[in-house]
Formats: C-alpha cells, sequence, structure tokens
C-alpha cells in the first residue's frame, strides 16, 4: 500500500445550499469523502473523491453478516478559524479494535491520520466555529466481498465521511430503564461499535419512544439489576457529590468523552467512582433526594443532562441544579476541544 493519499476534488461545492443554523444531525454531508479498498490481503491506494454513492454487488457480506463497524469523531473551530480533532488516535485504536472482533482487518494509524487530515481540510469551510458547531466525522468500514458464505469477506472498504452538526438532542433526554433488553452478553459485542449493536437498540428505543422517553438506559443481561450504558452514550451518575458511572467491560462501550469526563472531574477534585450501580440503588438515592443528576456522554451527545428515569412504570424525576456537574463538565471539555483553554492532557490536534 502506498500512503500518499490520491485527491479527486469536487468541481463545484454544495455548501451554499446547506443552512448551517438549523442542521439535522447527520442528514448533510461535505463536498468530498475518503476511501481504501482492501483486497488481496492488503489495504489498496487510499483516495479522497467527491462525496458520492457507492456501488455494491447486492451479495455483499455487509448486506447479509452486518460484518460493519464504525467511530464518531468531531473536528471543532477555534476563533483563529484553525480546526482541531480531539483524541483522534483513540478513535483509530477503538475502530481496529471493533475490527478485529468482527474478523475484519485493521486499518493502518498513519494512512488514517494523514488521510483525515487531508480530507478535513479539504473540507475546512464545512467546520463553523461556535460552541455547539462542529463537524461530526464518521469513519466505518464495511464487508464488500459478494458472496453470501456465513465466514468473514475477503474484501473491505474503509470510508470516511463527514456531516456539518449541531447538538444531537434539542434539550434534556428522558431515559427508560431497560427491564428485559441488554446491549449485549458477555462474550459478545458490546465493547465494539459494531453498526449491529446501534440496529438492535432500534425496537426498544421506539418502544421507550411511545411512552415519552427518548432513550434506554440498558441494563445487564445476567440480572436486569445493574446499570449499563444508554443507547446513544454512556451515563454517569451523581450521588451526592460522588459521580458514579459503570465500568466498561465487555459489553459496554469504552467511550472517550467518557473517559476523558473521568478525567476532568477527577482533576476537579471531585470523588469518581467507577463501579457497577443497581437499578435499586439509583432508585432509593432518587428517593432519598441523593440522586443529584443523571447525564449521558458520548462524541454526538457531548454532555447531556437527563432529566427523569422510569423503571417498571414509575417516573423519577431529577432536580434541576444551576451548578450542574455536567455543565461544568460540558464547559471544560469544549473549552479543551475549542482551543478556548489549556489541554493539560495533549488531547486536542490540529490538522
Ligand atoms: C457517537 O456518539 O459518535 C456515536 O457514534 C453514537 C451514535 C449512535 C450517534
Amino acid at each position: 500500500m502506498t500512503n500518499t493519499i490520491e485527491i479527486t476534488k469536487a468541481q463545484t461545492s454544495k455548501i451554499h445550499e446547506v443552512d448551517f443554523e438549523n442542521l439535522s444531525f447527520g442528514k448533510v454531508f461535505t463536498d468530498h469523502m475518503f476511501i481504501c479498498d482492501f483486497k488481496n490481503g492488503e489495504w489498496q491506494q487510499p483516495e479522497i473523491t467527491p462525496y458520492a454513492p457507492l456501488t455494491l454487488d447486492p451479495s455483499a457480506r455487509v448486506f447479509h453478516y452486518g460484518q460493519a463497524v464504525f467511530e464518531g469523531m468531531k473536528a471543532f473551530k477555534d476563533d483563529a478559524n484553525k480546526v482541531w480533532l480531539f483524541r483522534p488516535e483513540d478513535n483509530l485504536l477503538r475502530i481496529n479494535k471493533s475490527a478485529e472482533r468482527l474478523a475484519m482487518p485493521e486499518f493502518p494509524k498513519d494512512v488514517f491520520m494523514e488521510g483525515l487530515k487531508a480530507l478535513i481540510n479539504l473540507d475546512e469551510a464545512w467546520v463553523k466555529p461556535g460552541f455547539g458547531n462542529s463537524l461530526y466525522i464518521r469513519p466505518f468500514v464495511i464487508a464488500t466481498e459478494p458472496a453470501i458464505a456465513a465466514s468473514p469477506a475477503l474484501e473491505y472498504k474503509f470510508l470516511i465521511i463527514c456531516s456539518p452538526a449541531q447538538s444531537y438532542y434539542s434539550g434534556d433526554v428522558r431515559v427508560l430503564i431497560a427491564e428485559q433488553f441488554s446491549r449485549s452478553a458477555n462474550g459478545g459485542v458490546g465493547f465494539a461499535k459494531a453498526a449491529g449493536n446501534y440496529a438492535a437498540q432500534f425496537y426498544p428505543t421506539s418502544l421507550a419512544n411511545q411512552e415519552g422517553f427518548q432513550q434506554i438506559i440498558w441494563t445487564d443481561a445476567d440480572t436486569h439489576e445493574f446499570l449499563e450504558e444508554a443507547g446513544t452514550m454512556n451515563v454517569f451518575f451523581r450521588i451526592n457529590d460522588t459521580l458514579v458511572t459503570a465500568p466498561t467491560n465487555e459489553r459496554i462501550l469504552d467511550g472517550i468523552t467518557r473517559k476523558s469526563i473521568i478525567q476532568i472531574a477527577q482533576d476537579s477534585g471531585i470523588a469518581v467512582e467507577v463501579r457497577p450501580i443497581k437499578v435499586s440503588e439509583l432508585i432509593e438515592a432518587s428517593k432519598s433526594g441523593a440522586l443529584k443528576e443523571i447525564f449521558g456522554s458520548g462524541t454526538a451527545a457531548v454532555v447531556s443532562p437527563i432529566s427523569a428515569f422510569s423503571y417498571k412504570g414509575d417516573v423519577f424525576e431529577i432536580p434541576k441544579d444551576v451548578k450542574s456537574f455536567s455543565s461544568i463538565f460540558k464547559e471544560k471539555l469544549l473549552n479543551i476541544q475549542y482551543n478556548k483553554s489549556e489541554d493539560p492532557y495533549g488531547w486536542r490536534q490540529s490538522i
């Protein structure tokens, strides 16, 4: 494989057709995409091309066995119009970990970083400055080999597409704690960002939507007593002044925003407990007034306050706190991402 990326520029830009004040998440894409094929046992010439539909054989294995993994990451523009990425190597590590679990080939880090930066440089005008504006970046890998045998494909495509984004959730989120459904069981693919993990949540989430809740919090597959993660984000609970979140494991995604929040909280002098947390503990804490906050964290969701949870038909409202931990963490995180503060962790990377 050669690392030099072949670039074909779009002849015209679609940017003038886009209403950047009213973006729906993930519906508009920039002018270019990164694409690299895997065949004959190796990754081929990486390319940046105009954003365009793919042509795939109907027997491509991704359609039949769901051999697909993806990532979510963001680019941010600072007040001097400089563009920054946030912990991009962590996304590459995680997509390769997901790929390994789905018997897919790993993608080389240097080509990923070079391709990502070249793509964002080319579509730099799509990254709008200001808190809340970002470029959502979606790297993904699909099995393209035409063959319906139930075994790993011999051919794949690695792509990166980009979408200008504002907030994922408009307003607070209300969640339903799953009594019966789980993201994954031990030994499954819960830790991977496998496409099927997200398809599997659509049905339980649609049931929750019918009852007025935007999201599900999964419980563990064995007992359904322990809280795991939400459909689109990891979850944190503030019990009195301690921040509690479930440990990552075979079933829970090792969220990059999650681990950034844990670090920021610890460095802000806040006690953090990474430990299993039971639904019954949450209900007791809510009844006694010890439960001060719940919030979700994720690349798309950033830090999203949760205003109520429901379990077995009972709804527990969470009082609003003007000095919430979630607002403090969100501000600190955004300050680092938008180059408004020092970055003691080396998380920010210019393109
Ligand atoms: C992200 O936060 O980037 C994700 O991939 C979650 C997705 C379901 C929007």
